[in-house]
């Protein structure tokens, strides 16, 4: 419900997405007009990670048991395998197939009409082998991309209202999206659709994480414009969700919102 007088637009926007039967579906754009599958960035300096793999041993029963959000860390550092392991096991590129009629590439986490709208970038900090910076995942070449050099995690804690969690954190998972991945086929409702694959992603890293003995956290909170230029992100392209993976404090209890 709108708390002022202004139009509660996420309400117009919900009913104005319905699918009713007396309304035809919006169609598709024309195939000529949708956007580039993936995002690389031309000319940035590269670096291949290790850990393309699934090599996760633990049963789903036990993750499911011990997930939980966690906000106290010990900064340690962090083997640039695991980095490449929770990355590539929660929205790698496991190879390609057709999903209705197209071709599309077959990742571990569910897209509606296998857009895959998402974009990750990492912040890294002592991950073995990879100097702290901001980094684009290239999912496909399993590599990363750097965007800029040193340190980010106090200017992200800044950036997320002040979650001073992240400082102690190996790695913040910042998760984009390209809207129009997915509203060229979907119209209006495409726009559901980014949320909830960032849903599945983020649940993917919750669980990867998990199972690798680390500690995530999801964070809703940040200033959306501030850090999509933070990132220097191309215009059609939005920010949409952190999730934090650390290595917990031996101490912690539970904690936090
Ligand atoms: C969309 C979303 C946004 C969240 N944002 C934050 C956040 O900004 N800061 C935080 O500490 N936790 C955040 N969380 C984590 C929730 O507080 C947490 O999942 C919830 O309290 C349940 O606890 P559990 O994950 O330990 O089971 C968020 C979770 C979700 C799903």
């Amino acid at each position: 419900m709108a708390r002022s007088k202004e139009a509660d637009v996420a309400r117009l926007y919900h009913l104005q997405s319905f699918h009713v039967r007396s309304r035809p579906l919006e169609p598709p754009f024309d195939r000529d007009l949708h956007p580039l599958r993936f995002r690389t960035y031309a000319g940035a300096t590269r670096t291949p990670l290790p850990g393309r793999d699934f090599a996760i041993d633990a049963p789903l029963g036990a993750v499911l048991e011990r997930r939980r959000s966690h906000r106290e860390f010990a900064l340690r550092p962090m083997p640039v395998e695991t980095l490449g392991r929770l990355l590539h096991a929660s929205y790698g590129v496991r190879g390609t197939r057709k999903i209705d009629e197209e071709w599309s590439c077959d990742r571990p986490a569910p897209s509606a009409g296998g857009r895959y709208p998402l974009e990750i970038y990492v912040a890294t900090q002592a991950v073995e082998g990879i100097p702290d910076g901001v980094y684009h995942y290239d999912a496909r070449a399993h590599e990363l991309e750097l965007r800029r050099e040193g340190l980010a995690h106090a200017a992200l804690a800044d950036l997320t209202l002040g979650q001073d969690m992240i400082m102690n954190t190996n790695v913040v998972v910042i998760i984009t999206a390209v809207p129009f991945r997915t509203m060229c086929k979907y119209g209006q409702r495409g726009y559901r659709f980014l949320w909830l694959d960032a849903g599945h992603l983020g649940q993917n890293l919750y669980l990867v994480a998990t199972a690798m003995d680390l500690g995530p956290v999801a964070i809703g909170g940040f200033y959306d414009e501030e850090l999509k230029g933070f990132l220097a992100l191309p215009a059609e392209e939005d920010t949409m969700y952190v999730v934090c993976v650390g290595q917990p404090a031996p101490a912690e209890g539970r904690n936090g919102p």
